[in-house]
């Protein structure tokens, strides 16, 4: 399978704009279901540990299919989501329909967020962070999350950070989810060949491998630019800003798991909190 990843990727189309995958939000919701439980527990234990009292009200940017809407609206949350695909959107607002759960959704861009209201957590999962590209956008994102938020109010942060240094802009990672008679594999690729080192960037691509009604099919996401972001440049970032203090970092939807050298994670989960202006 990866052979002929490295084929087809010389021959792929260089595109800025979202990935195609995310125009089948009901792939994209069983493709990404593994670690959803996990994830919305440690969104609850980062509120617990470190958020304002009584917090219940969240805020989703970038929340593709809602899985962690869905999971926290059940557990008695007021959710909220944002992100810049409409399937996605239309996707979590008839699932809440189907559900009778009440999540608000929107389309919105993480770039210029017009979202209005007042959240106690917000939170931007699964590397959507890295659509922020320069400095300027992730400090001027940072600013504006810290707007909606509660005194207090945490952001948390998880995004793709390199494990080894000669595999910056090389990975590929894959899994793959069952539901029902649907089975869709996903393979995470990086552009080598894409990196532009001053800039700090790089292409990555998502493919869905569909099997369902005894078909198989491929939907090519196409390459996205994304940020290279590291650790220290993060941290330095966050407290640019001047809106958030980097509380910690972990290897793993865990807080016994500090981001450390042990930490064989290819995602660095971060939490922020609100700085008293
Ligand atoms: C990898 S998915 C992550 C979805 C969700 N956070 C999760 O954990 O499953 C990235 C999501 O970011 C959205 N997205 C891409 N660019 C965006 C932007 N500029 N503003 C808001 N959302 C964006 C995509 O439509 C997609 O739903």
């Amino acid at each position: 399978m990866r052979r002929s990843f490295e084929y087809d990727m010389r021959h792929a189309e260089r595109g800025m704009s979202g990935s195609e995958v995310y125009r089948y939000p009901r792939y994209y919701a069983i493709g990404y279901r593994w670690n959803t439980e996990a994830e919305c527990d440690f969104i609850e234990a980062c509120l617990k540990t470190h958020g304002p009292t009584g917090a219940k009200r969240l805020l989703d940017i970038g929340c593709g299919s809602g899985r962690h809407l869905t999971v926290l609206a059940k557990r008695g949350y007021h959710v909220s989501g944002v992100d810049l695909s409409p399937e996605m959107i239309a996707y979590v607002e008839q699932e809440a329909k189907d559900a009778n759960l009440p999540i608000t959704a929107a389309v919105d861009d993480l770039r210029r967020l017009k979202v209005k209201g007042t959240y106690d957590v917000a939170c931007c999962f699964m590397d959507t962070f890295r659509f922020l590209l320069t400095n300027e956008e992730i400090t001027a994102h940072l600013r504006a999350v810290a707007k909606l938020l509660a005194p207090g109010g945490l952001y948390l942060t998880d995004f793709w950070v390199p494990c080894q240094w000669d595999k910056i802009g090389g990975e590929i990672h894959q899994w793959e989810q069952t539901e029902g008679d649907v089975t869709v594999r996903v393979f995470y690729l990086q552009h080598p060949d894409s990196i532009d080192p001053i800039q700090q960037t790089f292409e990555d691509e998502l493919v869905f491998e569909v099997r369902e009604g005894g078909c198989t099919r491929e939907i090519r996401g196409g390459p996205t630019r994304t940020r290279l972001l590291l650790p220290q440049e993060f941290r330095a970032l966050v407290n640019g800003s001047g809106a958030f203090t980097l509380l910690a970092s972990y290897g793993e939807f865990d807080l016994a798991k500090p981001f450390d050298h042990d930490s064989l994670s290819w995602r660095m989960i971060s939490v922020l909190k609100k700085r008293v202006p």
